[in-house]
């Protein structure tokens, strides 16, 4: 019988992901921990548990019960939660990316008509995640999409191009600039429901061109200036590249100067898997 139960809870300086071995799985988002009424509802919302795991080469395998309508999510479909559950349990097994995670936590805060910043835009998925996101059937909503490399800003145009239409291509602000220097390319007094960094090198670009610790923090103080409470900074951190650990160590530095009475910072990090991105949420109360 496999089990596990989770607690989303309020830490600085640790990883707010504990596992203890019950068979039921809860996942308490804060806003729940803050009310006691909801929490015993919840918790009975949220269990869930599995019968009989396959063990093949190693892996449990249990995507065929996370397709099974047996596990089908636990929430309603109009809960802003759904959706949440399943994400985070397939990531738990190795079914879905730290990307996937990511996108599911900002559906979880962002709302239709924000603005929203991609610090690193890359080949524009992100972007094009957000965009979906906060763009509304009046076309508000805006993206502050940002590279330091023009090949990105041209790769997220032409994914954009091909997805969207012209009115909503036009909720997307592309800009060529380091995302230390983000509040040169926002509105003045503008604050963001999102920063979102998935950091590292360009897939398929110049590995030598890389996000770097220095510019990253400045980035991250940046975002914290111009973050609304009840915002996210997401963060993707990748380690197998030269410097990937060092920027780790700064991105965990700053979350863990973060005062617990306004954040909540949590990582999601792979035990066994020392290279595996590390999903990073620093969400102000
Ligand atoms: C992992 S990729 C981003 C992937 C992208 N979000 C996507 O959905 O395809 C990292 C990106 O960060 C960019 N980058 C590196 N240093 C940067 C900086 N100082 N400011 C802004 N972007 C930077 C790189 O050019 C690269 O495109």
């Amino acid at each position: 019988m496999l089990s596990l139960r989770l607690w989303f809870s309020s830490l600085a300086t640790h990883n707010t992901l504990s596992c203890s071995s019950r068979r039921s799985l809860f996942l308490v988002p804060h806003q729940i921990l803050n009310n006691n009424t909801l929490i015993s509802n919840t918790s009975k919302i949220l269990s869930c548990c599995y019968e009989k795991p396959i063990k093949q080469n190693g892996i449990f395998s249990v995507a065929s019960d996370l397709q099974s309508s047996s596990f089908s999510s636990s929430f309603p479909k109009d809960s802003p939660f759904s959706g949440l559950e399943d994400a985070l349990v397939s990531y738990l097994f190795g079914k879905k990316r730290a990307t996937d995670i990511a996108h599911m936590v900002w559906k979880h805060v962002v709302q239709k008509g924000d603005t929203v910043i991609d610090a690193t835009c890359g080949n524009g998925f992100d972007t094009l995640a957000m965009l979906n996101l906060v763009a509304d059937d009046s076309h508000n909503g805006c993206v502050y999409a940002l590279d330091i490399q023009k090949d990105a800003l041209d790769n997220t145009s032409l994914l954009l191009e091909e997805s969207l239409n012209p009115n909503e291509k036009q909720l997307v602000k592309l800009f060529n600039i380091c995302h230390s220097k983000m509040e040169n390319a926002v509105p003045r007094n503008a604050s963001f429901r999102l920063v979102a960094f998935n950091l590292g090198y360009l897939p398929g670009g110049d590995k030598e061109i890389i996000t770097r610790s220095k510019t990253t923090l400045l980035a991250l103080e940046a975002a914290k200036r111009i973050l609304m409470p009840g915002g996210l900074i997401s963060i993707v951190v990748y380690v197998g590249h030269p410097g990937g650990r060092e920027e780790l160590e700064v991105v965990e530095s700053f979350a863990g100067r973060l005062c617990v009475e306004n954040w909540i910072c949590c990582k999601l990090q792979m035990l066994n898997r020392p290279c595996a991105p590390i999903p990073i949420f620093l969400f102000k109360r």
